[in-house]
């Protein structure tokens, strides 16, 4: 006989052992964009990303092109799509700016681009504190700047040195009007904002949201952090 939590038998919350070959549970996108050695621009997608503060930590292949310019340069543009810009990410995928294309990715199809800009019909605008361009097309973009590189799985020596978690400070945030609350400066509504979100390989929206939050009765101003302060130190380019 089943037990009942509330009203659900739980026959139905039994778990099954798997082993996918991912965890991608579902995450924004972001675009990321780097200098590359000659003063061009990279534009990436990558969506292993979280956001502390005005910290953001980027979970990225170190065979990137993008996270060997983010290490030699030390700084990049996030790029947050919304779901409208899906076909113009999509087109960013299976590309990369290294040249020539490492083995690994040959093999799952991976080609060259160095103009990803125009190969994603996405415009670049100039930067105000960094080198790489914002992508102009995105509703939310930062500029940030590396503070330090963490590796990821170190302790397997054949795993070590292929990932790095980028940990990078924000120093500006730009945003359209469009996903600005009403009557307020600082404030992003996430009833307009609508990420660009990956699950599993492939691209989703947000639905509408679900239920009261008690956490959202905290104001946003108690979270202000240090960085913020500092950001605004960053003179402009
Ligand atoms: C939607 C999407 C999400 C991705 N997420 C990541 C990621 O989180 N980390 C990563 O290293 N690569 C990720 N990739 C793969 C990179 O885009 C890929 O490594 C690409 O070659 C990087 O370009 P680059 O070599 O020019 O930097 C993602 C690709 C797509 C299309």
């Amino acid at each position: 006989m089943g037990g009942i939590i509330g009203v659900v038998k739980t026959e139905t919350l039994a778990h099954t052992a798997i082993e996918p070959g991912i965890l991608y549970f579902g995450t924004p996108v972001v675009l990321i964009s780097t200098t590359n050695e000659d003063g061009s621009a990279n534009l990436a997608p990558m969506s292993s990303a979280f956001w502390l503060g005005w910290r953001a930590m980027l979970g990225l292949g170190a065979r990137s092109k993008t996270a060997q310019n983010l290490l030699r340069t030390r700084e990049c543009v996030l790029n947050l799509p919304s779901d409208a810009l899906a076909s113009a990410v999509d087109r960013l995928a299976l590309t990369t700016g290294s040249d020539p294309v490492p083995p690994g990715k040959r093999k799952r199809g991976y080609f060259h681009v160095a103009e990803k800009f125009e190969r994603a019909g996405l415009t670049p605008v100039a930067s105000e504190t960094v080198a790489p361009p914002r992508v102009a097309e995105c509703p939310v973009v930062m500029e940030a700047v590396v503070e330090a590189v963490h590796p990821v799985a170190d302790e397997d020596p054949a795993q070590r040195g292929g990932i790095v978690a980028v940990e990078v400070r924000v120093q500006r945030v730009f945003v359209h009007d469009s996903v600005r609350l009403a009557g307020t400066d600082d404030h992003i509504d996430p009833d307009a904002w609508r990420p660009l979100i990956m699950s599993f390989q492939k691209f989703y929206g947000l639905g509408a949201q679900v239920h009261s939050s008690a956490l959202a009765r905290i104001p946003e101003g108690m979270y202000r952090g240090p960085d913020i302060e500092r950001a605004r130190g960053v003179l402009s380019r």
